[in-house]
């Protein structure tokens, strides 16, 4: 039986004690634009979202002055048209160093287990974006402790930015601070929502919106010969989900080797996913299932970029790993000894290729791509 005097400690809103959960909820919802197909997602205590904060994350998503040298801002990386990815096999930073690692897609990120492509550590927002932030191995945006001052200064100076800052953080009279720049990055990350590709609008009862061959696309997808589902399932296309409903209990955090390299039983030395952050040997190649969302839109694929097509992820798949045949990756990666007993390989016709090409088609969702809210601010 729920008690009055149980309800936790989020539900208090501002030092209103009486407001409730729904209330609270309600309003964040719409703070978020979270469409009604969507859950909440986990929101911390201390980074309660409103209009004011996402409007500064956005106005700084989209600034070049947030790196060190002013090149880059977030957005070099994570471009809206390309469902906020790069088009790039691997990014590269302010400096031009080369990241071992291909930009992720923003869409529904909140809803990540963990984020980036393995890390089973870094399970809020607030606490990821410092990475592209201030990483130096290798350099993102490039803010260090030699230029920190000089950046936020940069923010003191503008004639707008004090008063964002104000409204974003009305309880703190200092003004930008590195983690006021976070939490408001992170407000707006998290208002990057949407779900309403053809499939979502399948799922929501249009049996219209998807054609014949999506439709036998689908069932290939959630069938067990090709068993996508069991990694890529629920309202993202992932497994590595949580949402406000998700407590440490219930709360899951898959990582798997699917089989792309085989060095030594290893995955190449640049990056060998989870063991790079706990060190234990059975984790060398695993990473998190990605989100579907718009993968169309996504090329190229997988954490290193290494699959240029969709079609050559399907290849993958159905050989049950990836063979590289000569230079400092070759090995045979379906016969990798930690690869997940999930990716088995299977035989696909012509046509059922093309069904299941087909549906991953009908992930993209233009209306987020093209959504005014999440591009740069007109003025
Ligand atoms: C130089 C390119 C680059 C820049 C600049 C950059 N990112 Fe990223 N972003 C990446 C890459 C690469 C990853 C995957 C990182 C990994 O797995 O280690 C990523 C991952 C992420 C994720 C995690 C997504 C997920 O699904 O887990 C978020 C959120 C994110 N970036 C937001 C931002 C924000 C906000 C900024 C600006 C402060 C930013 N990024 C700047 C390249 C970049
Ligand atoms: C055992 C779990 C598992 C199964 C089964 C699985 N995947 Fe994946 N999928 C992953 C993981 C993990 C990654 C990221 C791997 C990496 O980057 O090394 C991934 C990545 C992908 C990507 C690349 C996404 C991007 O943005 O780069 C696509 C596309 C994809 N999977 C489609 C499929 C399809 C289609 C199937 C069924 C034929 C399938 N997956 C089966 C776990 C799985």
């Amino acid at each position: 039986m729920s008690r009055p005097g149980s309800r936790p400690l989020g539900c208090v809103v501002a030092g209103l004690l009486l407001a409730s959960c729904g209330d609270r909820d309600a309003q964040w919802r719409a703070v978020l634009g979270v469409p009604r197909a969507l859950q909440l997602p986990a929101i911390p205590e201390n980074n309660p979202p409103t209009e004011a904060k996402l409007q500064l994350g956005r106005r700084l998503f989209y600034d070049v002055r947030l790196s060190g040298n002013q090149t880059q801002s977030c957005a070099s990386c994570h471009d809206q048209k390309l469902a906020f990815t790069d088009g790039k096999k691997t990014a590269v930073g302010s400096t031009g160093h080369v990241l071992t690692r291909n930009a992720q897609g923003l869409q529904n990120a909140a809803y990540n287990s963990t984020l980036t492509w393995a890390n089973d550590g870094l399970i809020a927002l607030e606490s990821q974006l410092a990475v592209p932030i201030r990483n130096d191995r290798p350099v993102e945006l490039g803010v260090n402790d030699g230029n920190v001052s000089a950046v936020l200064a940069r923010f003191e100076n503008d004639s707008r930015y004090p008063a964002a800052f104000r409204a974003a953080f009305p309880e703190s009279a200092s003004g930008p601070t590195v983690e006021k720049i976070i939490f408001a990055l992170a407000t707006f990350c998290r208002s990057l929502v949407g779900a309403d590709s053809p499939y979502d609008r399948y799922l929501a009862g249009d049996k219209s919106a998807l054609t014949d061959s999506q439709k036998r696309g689908l069932a290939l997808f959630n069938g067990e010969r090709l068993e996508c589902f069991h990694c890529h399932s629920g309202s993202n296309l992932t497994t590595s989900y949580r949402d406000a409903r998700t407590t440490e209990d219930t709360a899951t955090y898959p990582f798997f080797n699917n089989g792309l390299y085989n060095l030594d039983g290893g995955y190449p030395p640049q990056d060998q996913g989870l063991y790079e952050v706990t060190l234990r040997k059975d984790d060398r190649g695993r990473f998190r299932p990605q989100s579907l969302r718009n993968v169309a839109l996504t090329a190229p694929y997988m954490h290193d970029g290494s699959l240029a097509t969709l079609d050559d992820v399907l290849s993958h798949y159905a050989a049950g790993g990836t063979v590289t045949a000569s230079g400092p990756l070759a090995g045979d990666g379906r016969l990798n000894p930690l690869k997940s007993g999930l990716i088995r390989g299977f035989v696909l016709t012509a046509e059922e290729r093309g069904d299941v090409l087909a549906f991953l088609n009908a992930l993209t969702d233009v209306g987020f791509v093209e959504n005014p809210a999440f591009a740069a601010a007109e003025d």
